[in-house]
């Protein structure tokens, strides 16, 4: 745990701001590094957790954070999505922001051509890492007031072919898109929907990818500040984009890549 996680500043930018995180599996995971900024920044947090198999895990990490124990939740099912809801309405009455950290494709459909994906890779590629964020937007919908902030994470592989990463590619897209659609249909509400374009970083999901390290080096190589990106500058980015200093800001994707994105690398 960083320094200062356990005793927020009682005037952060988020003092008095209550909200979930899913995304959570491990102390690697970008959603872990947004949780510790937010809290830093005064903000309560629950997490969730996709399964049994990396429950123990969260709850040892939501323990760290010192607020409530992790509630259960696979994207995939709607009754778990409402479940969580339920929960959340109980435990914390509203959502001032949701973070979804959310992806998962085959691991056969993270290799070789893009050609060769299968219908059921793409279909559960572009269910977990796309449509969840539709379905959890509407589940959430009453628990978010004006001013609330929902923030997903993407990645360069919707704007250019990145090797291997293939079906993740177009889910991203359709993820981005959707950021769109939602900004647009919730804004009228006062509800903004941001996503960050991170940069690669070695975690879970990401050594799914064939070729993982080669992209980690690659893009240090080539990226304008000739760096990787770290996760708490993810975390403070994921601040800004929550807190009111981006109040103007809804349908946007941030790119924290170190500056990868503008180099046609
Ligand atoms: N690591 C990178 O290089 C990188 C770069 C840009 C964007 N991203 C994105 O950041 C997000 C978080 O990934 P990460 O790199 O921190 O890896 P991670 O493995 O730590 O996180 C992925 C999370 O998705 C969860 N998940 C998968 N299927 C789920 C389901 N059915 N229901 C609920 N949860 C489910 C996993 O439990 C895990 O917590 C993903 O959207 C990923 O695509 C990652």
């Amino acid at each position: 745990m960083d320094e200062g996680t356990r005793n927020p500043a009682p005037h952060g930018r988020l003092h008095g701001r209550r909200g979930v995180i899913l995304g959570v599996a491990n102390d690697h995971s970008i959603a872990w590094a947004i949780a510790k900024a937010l809290v830093r920044e005064g903000a309560e947090v629950a997490l969730t957790y996709e399964s049994e198999r990396v429950r123990s895990r969260v709850e040892r990490l939501a323990g760290e954070l010192g607020g409530h124990p992790p509630l259960p939740c696979d994207v995939t099912s709607d009754d778990e999505i409402d479940r969580l809801v339920r929960e959340l309405d109980r435990l914390l009455g509203r959502l001032d922001f949701l973070v979804h950290s959310v992806a998962y494709a085959p691991r056969e459909a993270l290799s070789g051509r893009f050609l060769d994906t299968s219908r059921e890779a793409f279909r559960i590629a572009l269910d977990v890492s796309a449509y969840s964020l539709v379905g959890l937007c509407r589940a959430a919908r009453p628990l978010l007031p004006p001013g609330a902030a929902v923030l997903t994470m993407t990645y360069y592989g919707a704007e250019k072919v990145m090797p291997q990463y293939n079906v993740m590619g177009v889910a991203k897209a359709a993820l981005e898109a959707a950021v769109r659609y939602l900004a647009a249909d919730l804004g009228p509400d006062g509800i903004r929907v941001n996503a960050i374009s991170a940069g690669p970083m070695n975690t879970l999901a990401a050594r799914g990818i064939a070729g993982f390290s080669q992209a980690l080096k690659l893009h240090a190589e080539r990226a304008p500040l000739r760096r990787n990106v770290e996760g708490r500058e993810i975390g403070e980015t994921a601040v800004y984009l929550l807190s009111d200093m981006a109040s103007a800001v809804t349908g946007e994707v941030v790119h924290v890549d170190t500056g990868f994105h503008l180099t046609g690398a």
